[in-house]
């Protein structure tokens, strides 16, 4: 397929810290093959971690250099996708002040993100204009390359409707410029965290895309299982087992078909079942840590990979707004 006939495709991630084994399954796996077939543009939004993290603003550069290992690490290459930092390509900026303008204030009101996380995070003032504005930044940050695929997950789905109702709302008024991005919905079972709730950084029940084998086993083994298995002669069910989301994500098919046989039939502990999961973890993440070891041994050559995918973004970014300003005449 030649360059031209490429659909694009867009997706970005805040930097609030080193990625997770969820954003692993849930994301970053998708991304790897997306990157052979499309255009992709992958980016690290530190003005969307702006909008809830401003009191801590000086924390979001070192999470970003984090995210960036995280992504080299498990193989996103410069050569065949765009990385670059959204702070970076001020033309986002312009973008979303202009998409401000033609959204209307309820549509953002009614956002349940917007109320979920004011709930959520308590501790931090975000009954802000620019946390109001964070899902209009969003859609700049997606149609500024004309995306046609947006690779996210569930919780993402409300924001990509309203990039898809300003779109209309813009091309109504200004022409056709933005084609209506279509949503990607990355659908694996939700890996849990090691209290068993969905694995997720504000739960801080997360296992590290760069955690040592050692710290992941001292994550893995004190788990919860089946709450039926009480003792080892108790048989147990996967399905409802959190230690078994990891499984599913990590042991092959054959394998964990065994571990579950032996789990229903009280075959096998759940000491052992854990010992299989993180062995298939292990050694997963060995060649991508090993990767992330060498970028972060050489943090120049990741900041000269950033500016290239800039640069990169930049060019697109600038076409798209030469075509907007003209529209509207400017
Ligand atoms: N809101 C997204 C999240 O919290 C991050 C994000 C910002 C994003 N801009 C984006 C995701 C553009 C996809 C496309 O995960
Ligand atoms: Fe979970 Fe494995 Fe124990 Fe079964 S044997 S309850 S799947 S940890």
């Amino acid at each position: 397929m030649n360059e031209q006939q490429k659909k694009t495709v867009l997706s970005g991630v805040r930097p609030t810290g080193p990625q997770h084994l969820g954003n692993l399954v849930g994301a970053l796996r998708n991304w790897l093959s997306l990157q052979d077939v499309c255009q992709c543009f992958f980016t690290i939004v530190g003005w969307h971690a702006l909008s809830s993290e401003y009191m801590n603003s000086k924390a979001i550069k070192g999470h970003t250099f984090e995210v960036a290992l995280d992504w080299l690490g498990v193989g996103l290459d410069p050569e065949k996708c765009v990385m670059f930092l959204q702070s970076e390509v001020k033309e986002h900026a312009e973008l979303h002040l202009i998409l401000s303008m033609v959204t209307p204030l309820p549509w953002l009101e009614r956002v349940p993100t917007f109320k979920e996380m004011q709930q959520e995070l308590q501790d931090k003032d975000l009954n802000t204009y620019g946390f109001l504005g964070y899902p209009v930044l969003q859609a700049a940050d997606i149609v500024i390359y004309k995306a046609d695929f947006v690779p996210v997950g569930e919780d993402q789905a409300a924001h990509l409707e309203l990039t898809r109702e300003i779109v209309r709302r813009f091309n109504r008024i200004f022409g056709p410029i933005f084609p209506e991005p279509q949503t990607l919905l990355t659908e694996v079972p939700r890996l849990a965290g090691t209290d068993g709730r969905k694995m997720s950084k504000s739960f801080g029940n997360s296992i590290l895309i760069k955690d040592p084998p050692e710290l992941i086993r001292e994550k893995i083994m004190p788990m919860i299982t089946d709450t039926r298995r009480m003792r080892r002669n108790d048989p147990g069910e996967p399905n409802d087992c959190p230690v078994f989301t990891l499984h599913r994500a990590f042991v092959p098919k054959e394998r964990q078909d065994e571990v579950a046989h032996g789990c229903r039939t009280a075959g096998i502990g759940c000491r052992e079942c854990k010992a299989v999961v993180l062995e298939y973890l292990i050694r997963t993440l060995e060649p991508i840590q090993e990767r992330r070891r060498a970028f972060e041994k050489n943090p120049g050559r990741v900041w000269d990979i950033l500016e290239e995918g800039n640069r990169k973004a930049r060019r697109v970014a600038q076409a798209t707004m030469d075509t907007v300003r003209a529209a509207l005449g400017f």
